[in-house]
């Protein structure tokens, strides 16, 4: 028997189903055609105007998401059937209301995003409650006790604000010489001025993953059931992930302990829909990092390689659909940066960056670029992923980024 699921009325009338996006980025607006596509009535938030999940949204709303009073009345306003974070800087405390009342669900679960927000949260639970490997970890919140936390863990060591992503604040403390200036540089990085950080043993791993999780309803049991996408390798550049592909070679056994971790992670955060989960793989070792209750950014090379981009297994999941993780396609992602400090950008050579067959661009639509802001990205599939990472990598460097006046 097939059991009674989510019921899709038509956009911008009584009947829709909404869905409130909370932050509108790249990952956002793949997200939102997704939803599109399944004729959800989709409502983009951000903090600017124009975000590009704006632009593919039913509504957009231009507001500070970490202020409580403003988010409550949005929600207020619309009255979403979900409530999808995309962000972390949100008030989190507001979604634990929203959950607790039964005013909107929150995916994939308040205590997920309440939790994964903050390094201290998802660490303590990873490490002491789930017991999972991690690197040695330390917290402090003054430069005296962070001195003493450096020492503690050796050198090198990785400093991290707690509240924070995308490598902002972070560094690689090499030795005690550097202990001051790290602490000041952490100061500067977290979205909220706490100054709490978290210090890091390094580890050592052969390469690093993202395996992305999905919780997704059965459509037989209506149980939640744990399904993975291939392993997705990636390099990272001060923080912030400049290619990456899909699948990444690995031992068997690390495979296995892949997803052994993942699955006590993500169960552990509850809900359903796709999670990021970082790991750091040395020959069948694998370390637990952090996860994201949300599309990650390593996994927009889905868009080439799945039948169903990380997205795609979002929008289901959250819906209560099936899903298909199945990859067809070797493939790999190539970022492009806007190079520069300026709005109102063009994008230029486009028919070389896109002259192979196997190669696909998207262009996110930001307003303003910075020198290291990530405006699109290129993707390419290959018979293996060297020749798949050379690909995205060309088509990445062919689209020349110009400023206008
Ligand atoms: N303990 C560690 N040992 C070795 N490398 C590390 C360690 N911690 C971080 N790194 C390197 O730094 C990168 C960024 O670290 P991390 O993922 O913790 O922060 P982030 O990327 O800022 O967070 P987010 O993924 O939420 O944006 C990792 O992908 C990894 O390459
Ligand atoms: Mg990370």
């Amino acid at each position: 028997m097939i059991r009674m699921s989510v019921t899709i009325g038509t956009p911008l009338q009584s009947s829709a189903f909404k869905v409130l996006l909370l932050g509108s980025g790249e990952l956002g607006k793949e997200v939102v055609i997704s939803l599109q596509r399944l004729g959800v009535e989709v409502h983009a938030a951000d903090r600017y105007d124009h975000a590009p999940a704006m632009q593919v949204a039913h509504y957009s709303y231009t507001l500070n998401m970490a202020d409580a009073n403003e988010l409550h009345q949005l929600i207020e306003k619309i009255k979403p059937n979900l409530i999808v974070p995309e962000i972390e800087a949100i008030a989190t405390e507001v979604l634990v209301e929203i959950e607790n009342k039964s005013i909107a669900t929150v995916i994939p679960s308040a205590k997920a995003v309440n939790l994964t927000m903050n390094r201290e949260g998802i660490r303590r639970l990873a490490a002491e409650e789930l017991g999972l490997p991690t690197s040695a970890y330390r917290f402090a919140d003054s430069l005296e006790s962070f001195r003493a936390a450096c020492d503690d863990i050796g050198y090198p060591n990785f400093v991290k604000p707690v509240m924070s992503s995308s490598g902002k604040g972070q560094s690689r403390v090499k030795s005690f010489s550097e202990v001051d200036a790290a602490w000041e540089y952490a100061q500067t990085g977290g979205r909220v001025n706490q100054g709490k950080v978290i210090v890091e043993s390094q580890i050592d791993f052969d390469f690093e993953i993202t395996l992305l999780t999905v919780r997704a309803k059965n459509p037989e049991t209506g149980e939640i059931e744990t399904q993975y996408c291939d392993p997705i390798g990636h390099r990272q550049d001060s923080g912030d992930y400049v290619e990456s592909w899909q699948p990444q070679p690995m031992t068997e056994a690390a495979l296995i302990e892949s997803k052994r971790i993942a699955h006590k992670a993500t169960s552990a955060l509850g809900g359903c829909g796709i999670f990021g989960v970082e790991l750091f793989v040395k020959g069948d070792k694998v370390w637990f990092s952090e996860v994201s209750p949300r599309p990650h950014d390593t996994g927009l090379v889905t868009l080439a390689s799945q039948f169903q981009s990380e997205f795609e297994l979002h929008a289901r999941a959250i819906l209560g659909l099936p899903i298909n993780t199945t990859r067809h396609s070797v493939a790999a992602s190539a970022v492009i940066y806007a190079g520069v400090d300026a709005n109102n950008l063009s994008y230029h050579n486009l028919n070389n960056a896109l002259a192979h067959p196997d190669t696909d661009l998207r262009l996110f639509g930001k307003p303003e670029g910075f020198k290291r802001r990530r405006m699109g990205v290129a993707t390419a599939r290959a018979e293996d992923t060297e020749k798949a990472r050379e690909l995205a990598q060309q088509a990445a460097n062919h689209v020349q980024v110009q400023t206008n006046s």
